[in-house]
């Protein structure tokens, strides 16, 4: 399974955490940045992670900035992505289960670093459910 993952400044340091821990787990990756804590703009690295998983070239996103908001609003944007804002491990469950979320929004500012790698892990290991949440997705899009 391979993993798109970017951020912004405020995200750059978890980022930088979650990179090697992917390894670990077996998870090959691509960083679409930022590469430093540098002031940036979070739809420069939202938009490529967004278009990774789009494209088939990544099977999940997983994008940070300070109240994941930003990444999260901006990954939305693209018709073939469902990004998800997590801030506990049970919604990250949720948001595979249920919404068949295809990328990962961590709030860097606003959780533990602890809580942030729980959330990428229960998000990597938990399976859509599909059936009636099959059908609501399908009537996600714009027409
Ligand atoms: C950066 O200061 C901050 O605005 C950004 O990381 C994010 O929280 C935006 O939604």
């Amino acid at each position: 399974m391979k993993i798109a993952i970017g951020a912004d400044h405020a995200g750059y340091d978890l980022k930088e955490i979650v990179k090697p821990i992917l390894q670990e787990k077996g998870y090959e990756f691509e960083d679409f940045g930022t590469n430093s804590t540098e002031s940036t703009d979070y739809p420069d690295y939202a938009h490529p992670v967004a278009n990774a998983v789009e494209s088939g070239d990544c099977d999940f996103g997983v994008l940070i900035c300070g109240t994941g908001n930003g990444v999260a609003i901006t990954a939305n944007k693209h018709q073939k992505i469902r990004a998800g804002l997590c801030w506990t491990p049970e919604i990250a469950s949720l948001i595979r289960q249920h919404n068949d979320a295809n990328v990962l929004c961590i709030p860097s500012r606003f959780i533990s670093t602890e809580v942030a790698l729980e959330i990428l892990d229960t998000f990597l290991k938990t399976e859509f459910e599909g059936g009636r949440h099959g059908r609501r997705i399908g009537k996600m899009a714009c027409m």
